[in-house]
């Protein structure tokens, strides 16, 4: 893989020691520092928000890889990144035609965080399909979605939360053609093996972003992988609580089923 070392000022402009410049094969050009003056000087927002970052980076991105095995193998075989989950989605969401295989949309990882990027096998004239900012809180997050709707921002998907990520978060388009995810409460931790999950074409539990049920159905009808229906889990049997007389005042954890009978119904 062809690699440039860093001209003396793209390092002073970058604050960083050095730097080499790469394609991956859908033609992004990556950076990859080292040396990094440090501004120790806390930033603040203007709108008082707090912003999660440091180990978990600063958020995740989605950009565009047509070629699904060529950037799998970049990605996770060269710079090692995880894979974390993939997504089966419906190949029209891509510009593919309908009815024909699954998309297949990976959510990769370099830290704590679910996932730090995510590929989706379609091309944009962007580069770059959507940039996700964590704020601390939900609060945070709505009211940003008020400030864009009241400055006549384009959103593009109201709020919802993520299936894989547990990400809440809403879309709004930038004018550089892709968007910003605002978003809360992403997973941090995850499972070693959670790279071999696939969730069935369906992105969010509500919100904008859901797909709905008509991608599932139909995904099960062409057989998908992950598409079969999962079984109802059986619920573990529970014991009726004991009861006591009428005017009885227990104390805590005086009764029920914790090995305390003989304590039940006491003063
Ligand atoms: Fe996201």
């Amino acid at each position: 893989m062809p690699a440039k070392a860093g001209t003396p000022e793209e390092l002073a402009q970058r604050r960083v020691a050095g730097l080499l410049r790469f394609d991956d094969p859908s033609g992004h050009t990556l950076e990859s520092f080292w040396g990094a003056s440090l501004d120790n000087r806390p930033a603040f927002s203007p709108y008082g928000n707090r912003f999660v970052t440091g180990d978990l980076g600063m958020g995740h991105v989605v950009i565009p890889a047509a070629d699904d095995q060529a950037a799998m193998e970049f990605y996770a075989g060269v710079l090692g990144f995880r894979l974390r989950d993939t997504m089966a989605m419906p190949p029209e969401l891509f510009g593919r035609p309908p009815g024909g295989p699954p998309a297949m949309m990976r959510f990769l990882g370099c830290n704590p965080r679910h996932h730090s990027l995510a590929l989706a096998p379609m091309t944009s004239p962007a580069g770059c399909i959507r940039v996700m900012i964590e704020a601390e809180t939900l609060d945070d997050v709505g009211r940003a979605m008020d400030r864009c709707a009241r400055r006549g921002g384009k959103i593009s998907a109201s709020l919802g939360r993520h299936a894989n990520d547990r990400m809440v978060s809403f879309y709004v388009q930038t004018p550089g053609g892709f968007d910003i995810e605002y978003g809360t409460d992403g997973l941090v931790r995850h499972r070693r093996a959670a790279g071999r999950r696939l969730h069935l074409g369906e992105q969010a539990d509500h919100g904008g972003q859901r797909l709905g049920p008509r991608f599932r159905r139909r995904g099960r009808a062409l057989g998908w992988p992950g598409s079969r229906r999962r079984k109802p889990r059986r619920r573990a049997r529970r014991r009726a609580p004991r009861r006591h007389g009428g005017n009885e005042r227990s104390r805590r954890g005086a009764c029920g089923d914790r090995g305390t009978r003989g304590q039940c119904g006491e003063l």
